[in-house]
């Protein structure tokens, strides 16, 4: 099984380029089968979670050509299938924007019911009653959601809680109903505007995103497109809250820093040094950090996917912080790991209460999922002497070479599969 093995106690300094941004980048591909024309997508980022996306798209019977590893074209006119195989989509919990795209499209999915997985049981209530406010049948069978319409026709749907998912997931299948949709109580997260103007480019009349309400004006057929995603803003808001918990200074480059505000005023609040540039963000780790509570809120409010990498950044803070997580149950599984490493922090609930202390001692740990692995990390780069982070192929989902990228910052780390890579590395490094 890989892992990252490494050595922290070095200051990472630097500059780092941030790629496209995987949750841009779900949605789109997943609207691009709705049109029979060609689209051309850029600044896509070359991870797992992507590329079984592709996979599962090719496996319907759409052409996809990988032009270089951030570019792809697509052209979605032979798709064959509505119902999408179940070896691919299984393994990503994206699958279900199949569901808007092929009903929009064709009026009729047929998909498997996406896993939950280590943050919390991730329904898609909310998802499927926008559906059914379009006109589509939507049951649950054998583990697959399938959903039929003879017609869909434009409703007025309210979300009963904010879903970053469920809100690209309608808009997808308003695209092409008849009429006017308007959808309340929307997320307004980057990666949800930057799928509405993915959409509007292909013809599509969607207004509002990025604010509470929606509204879609459904037409007839989209066209093909050229688009190129937005830079991701946890892949940047992981390597700000790196420099902080590492004491060193980072300059993250090609990002939007208006996506970033929350993750900057939390790094200035502890104390850290945070300069904007037009399309870059520097970040100044200081000796002394000090404590501050966290509350996780759909956008503008600090993301919830950024949790654990700034736990583990006021883990190694002066006195005591609050992290409340208010999106996702089981968000604080990374916690024991992370004690294992000398971090103090009690969870109740999801509530996290965080002792600060000098620093971490390297450890062997385990990546409960995407964003703790990549916060464990950050902790391993910050502790004194080698640890082993197990368990990467949830980083790979996420991060699109996280080591080189880290290395690249002067982190000591390397990908390992086997304890005798382990122990040349240890031996080469001392
Ligand atoms: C997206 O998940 C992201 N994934 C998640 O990022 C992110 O944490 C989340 O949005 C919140 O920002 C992708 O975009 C692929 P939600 P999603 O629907 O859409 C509840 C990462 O690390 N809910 O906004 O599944 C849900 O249980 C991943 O990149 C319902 O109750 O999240 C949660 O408590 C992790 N019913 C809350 O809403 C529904 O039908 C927000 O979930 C849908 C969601």
């Amino acid at each position: 099984m890989e892992q990252f093995i490494m050595k922290g106690g070095n200051p990472l300094v630097g500059e780092v380029t941030i790629g496209g941004a995987k949750n841009a980048a779900l949605g789109i591909l997943a609207a691009s089968i709705m049109t029979d024309e060609d689209v051309l997508i850029e600044n896509l980022p070359d991870v797992r979670d992507i590329n079984v996306l592709l996979e599962a798209i090719q496996e319907i019977g759409a052409s996809v050509d990988r032009i270089d590893r951030h570019t792809v074209k697509i052209n979605a006119s032979d798709i064959h299938e509505v119902s999408v195989d179940d070896e691919y989509i299984r393994r990503i919990r994206a699958s279900y924007y199949f569901i808007g795209a092929l009903l929009g499209k064709y009026k009729s999915a047929q998909v498997p019911l996406p896993g939950g997985c280590n943050i919390g049981s991730r329904p898609i209530d909310l998802h499927i009653k926008g559906f059914r406010a379009l006109g589509a049948k939507v049951e649950i069978e054998r583990g697959a959601v399938l959903a039929h319409a003879i017609d869909l026709v434009g409703s007025h749907i309210y979300l009963d809680k904010v879903s970053v998912g469920a809100t690209i997931n309608i808009m997808m299948a308003a695209a092409l109903a008849e009429g006017q949709t308007i959808i309340e109580n929307v997320a307004k997260e980057p990666h949800v505007v930057d799928v509405a103007n993915f959409l509007n480019s292909m013809g599509a009349n969607i207004k509002g995103a990025g604010t509470d309400i929606i509204r879609i004006k459904g037409v007839r057929k989209l066209h093909g497109t050229e688009y190129s995603i937005i830079p991701d803003q946890i892949e940047a808001g992981t390597f700000m809250c790196a420099a902080a918990a590492t004491r060193g200074d980072i300059t993250v480059r090609n990002v939007i820093p208006k996506h970033l505000e929350a993750i900057s005023a939390k790094l200035l609040e502890i104390g850290c040094e945070v300069v904007e540039f037009d399309d870059a963000v520097r970040v100044v780790g200081k000796p002394k950090q000090r404590h501050t509570n966290i509350n996780t809120l759909p956008y503008p409010g600090f993301p919830t996917d950024m949790q654990p990498q700034m736990t583990v950044t006021l883990a190694l803070a002066e006195g005591t912080s609050i992290v409340t997580e208010s999106i996702f149950e089981n968000r604080f599984k990374y916690v024991d790991e992370l004690a294992r490493m000398g971090g103090s922090i009690k969870v109740e609930g999801n509530v996290a209460i965080i002792g600060g202390v000098d620093g971490f001692t390297g450890a062997q740990v385990n990546a409960p999922d995407l964003r703790a692995g990549a916060a464990l990390v950050i902790a391993g780069l910050a502790a004194e002497g080698f640890t082993v982070v197990d368990e990467i192929g949830y980083i790979q989902r996420g991060y699109e070479h996280f080591e080189e990228k880290l290395r690249g910052l002067g982190a000591q780390i390397e990908k390992v599969d086997s304890d005798k890579e382990a122990q040349k590395f240890r031996l080469k490094i001392g």
